[in-house]
């Protein structure tokens, strides 16, 4: 591009009026005119982004609040805490046979920045002091490899089958999550088999929503397009296309920060696959109203699946008691961001997902975005939200599932869900909070299987010995200690 061909760019901007942009343009070098008018002329209609924020600003005001919402109709949902074990176990099997089939894959989505964990390192790299001191990337990789040795032993495979890792990582996540991979060398797993895509990213803005921000004299504040970025970096990215050419026909999504999360889960996924679902969820109960978590819900007039996102909710509806036990919150089915797809599904719905903002608009997050100051020429990092970044949320594509194809399974929270989200100090969803839940699931697996941990200790249940408390017949009549790793 010579510097003639950067004026269309410019005056794009200008006509968007964002002519703050260029506030210190003539003072630079022709490299950094030229590197900043190529981030620029990535974004192709400036004054349509503009109103874009307009209309995201109006939409996360409004959103749930002239809609009616009720629990989803029985038939959409089961619960593990209820359900007998013969049903448990045939769809464990139907999950396991088609994990031995190759026919199930996992996405992650690790494109987050973990602004209230205040760590800069991606998530999954986070060591929660566990005594094994793995990271949630360790954890994860070695459930894959254990959910493949069950799956080849139950059906006696000469060959152990393989679940893809697809991992959605995003500009500030990439490079060092993909680092963290070779240099743990991809955690015993092959290398061929994990799969980094990035997805989108966007400009960030003032809190009026009309102005880009500098991160430098040179360059705009940019910020992951949100985890509904993750329909358009798997069409972008070739990523649809390995999934069909590999004949995979399931995929457990699920996000990096639930330290309990049971990875490629053969009880989900065989539930989504005996119920033909074209998508399904796992919710735990909502701990209490002011719990940050989404919620699945019924859009009672369209008669959808949706959810209604924590930062949106009012607080009316959010303490609602249920009218026919008041002791229970009215809707308390908590998004812990595991969700299954058909593949068939995806292949259908994405280019429509993805062709209009219709199925994935985008929502507000105030947020603190370290930026340049115009009035003094500094760069700071603020201390209060001094800007807004666009998200698509991944859920909002649920109204486009037929009710009878969308399938909601309540799990058991102690067992499957605790996410890390804040640093500690904070009172829940911290370092501190998932190392007790994941030490004292290993406890009550050992206690099950008859084992003793003495002088109410806590131990760990290596992520290799056990998916999901199985195999654990041999701590019977021993004794462990406080730390522990069995
Ligand atoms: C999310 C859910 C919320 C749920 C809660 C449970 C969404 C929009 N919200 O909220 O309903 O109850 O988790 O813990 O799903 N991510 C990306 N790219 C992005 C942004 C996020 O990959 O641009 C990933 C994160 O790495 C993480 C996941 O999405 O794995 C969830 O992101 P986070 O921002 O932590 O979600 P919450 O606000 O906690």
């Amino acid at each position: 591009m010579t510097v003639n061909s950067q004026q269309p760019t410019i005056d794009a901007f200008k006509q968007a009026k964002q002519d703050q942009l260029f506030k210190y343009y003539d003072t630079l070098t022709i490299d950094q005119q030229q590197q900043f008018i190529d981030q620029l002329s990535k974004i192709e209609d400036p004054s349509k982004l503009i109103s874009t924020v307009e209309q995201a600003i109006q939409f996360s005001s409004n959103n749930s609040a002239s809609r009616n919402f009720t629990q989803l109709p029985n038939e959409s949902t089961a619960s593990t805490l209820d359900l007998s074990k013969d049903i448990l176990g045939a769809w464990k099997d139907l999950g396991l046979k088609a994990i031995a089939n190759g026919e199930v894959a996992v996405l992650l989505m690790a494109g987050g920045q973990g602004t209230r964990l205040g760590s800069s390192a991606p998530k999954g790299c986070f060591n929660i002091d566990l005594p094994s001191q793995k990271s949630l990337f360790q954890i994860q990789a070695e459930k894959i490899l254990k959910i493949e040795n069950l799956a080849q032993q139950k059906y006696a495979l000469d060959v152990k089958p393989k679940v893809n890792w697809y991992i959605m990582t995003s500009g500030p996540t990439r490079n060092p999550t993909e680092t963290f991979f070779k240099e743990h060398d991809y955690f015993g797993l092959s290398a061929d088999q994990v799969i980094f895509f990035n997805q989108g990213t966007l400009p960030c803005f003032n809190l009026e929503g009309n102005k880009i921000l500098l991160e430098s004299q040179h360059s705009i504040c940019e910020s992951p397009d949100g985890n509904g970025g993750l329909y358009k970096a798997l069409k972008d990215n070739g990523i649809l296309e390995d999934l069909n050419s590999k004949k995979i026909k399931h995929i457990h999504m699920y996000c990096v920060d639930n330290c309990l999360v049971k990875v490629a889960d053969p009880i989900f996924i065989g539930f989504a696959i005996d119920k033909d679902f074209d998508l399904a969820t796992k919710v735990v109960r909502k701990r209490d109203a002011s719990e940050s978590v989404g919620l699945i819900v019924l859009d009672k007039d369209a008669q959808k699946p949706c959810v209604i996102e924590y930062s949106e909710i009012s607080s009316e509806l959010a303490n609602k008691k249920d009218p026919e036990d008041d002791s229970k919150l009215f809707l308390r089915a908590a998004n812990i961001v595991n969700h299954y797809y058909s593949v068939e599904f995806l292949n259908k719905m994405i280019p429509k997902w993805i062709s209009s903002q219709e199925f994935l608009p985008f929502h507000i997050a105030k947020k603190k975005i370290p930026s340049l100051n115009l009035e003094t020429n500094e760069f700071y990092k603020p201390t209060e939200p001094n800007g807004i970044k666009l998200e698509q949320f991944i859920f909002d594509v649920f109204p486009s599932v037929e009710l009878n194809k969308f399938g909601c399974l309540e799990v058991d929270r102690a067992e499957e869900f605790s996410p890390l989200k804040n640093a500690d100090g904070a009172k829940n969803d911290t370092p501190t909070t998932c190392r007790n839940h994941y030490l004292e699931r290993s406890t009550r697996w050992v206690n099950a299987n008859n084992g003793q941990v003495v002088d109410n200790g806590l131990v760990e249940v290596d992520s290799k010995s056990s998916y999901g408390g199985e195999g654990l017949e041999f701590v019977a009549g021993k004794q462990y200690k406080n730390g522990d790793i069995i």
